[in-house]
């Protein structure tokens, strides 16, 4: 490439790609971030928020919000999604399921003792 030229980066091919994510990279599998997995891929192999100059500035916001709600609502309720639920992509700002309802059930003392949530 020349000194000053464009690079536009395809995030959603970036996060798809199996040299980098192995041949099941359309799997969802959260074992993917687990520290060690995290420490053996290219630092830049994933962008979520995006990349440079124009990345997002809210990033520190999600990450804090998200793990405050998740930690808040598992920790009250389990959630189940239709098991015939197919998985239909809706592209907005983000990416997410369309039509994806979880129900949710009030975690009870023996519910919490059967599944614990650690941490
Ligand atoms: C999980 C949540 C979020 C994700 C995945 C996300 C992702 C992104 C991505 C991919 C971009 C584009 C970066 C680029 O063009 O390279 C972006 C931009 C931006 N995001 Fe977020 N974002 C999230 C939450 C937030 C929140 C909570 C805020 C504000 C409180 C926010 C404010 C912004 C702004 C203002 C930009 C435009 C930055 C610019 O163009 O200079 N985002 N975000």
């Amino acid at each position: 490439m020349n000194k000053g030229a464009w690079a536009l980066v395809l995030i959603m091919m970036l996060h798809r790609d199996p040299a980098v994510w192995g041949e099941h990279a359309e799997d969802f599998d959260p074992d993917r971030f687990e520290p060690k997995a995290v420490r053996g891929r290219p630092p830049h192999a994933f962008k979520p928020f995006g990349t440079g100059a124009r990345a997002c500035i809210g990033r520190q916001f999600a990450l804090h919000e998200a793990t405050l709600v998740l930690g808040l609502l598992l920790r009250r309720y389990d959630f189940r999604a239709d098991p015939d639920y197919r998985l239909r992509v809706s592209e907005r700002l983000t990416l997410m399921p369309s039509g994806l309802a979880l129900h949710l059930a009030r975690r009870s003392p023996a519910t919490r003792a059967a599944a614990p949530v650690s941490g």
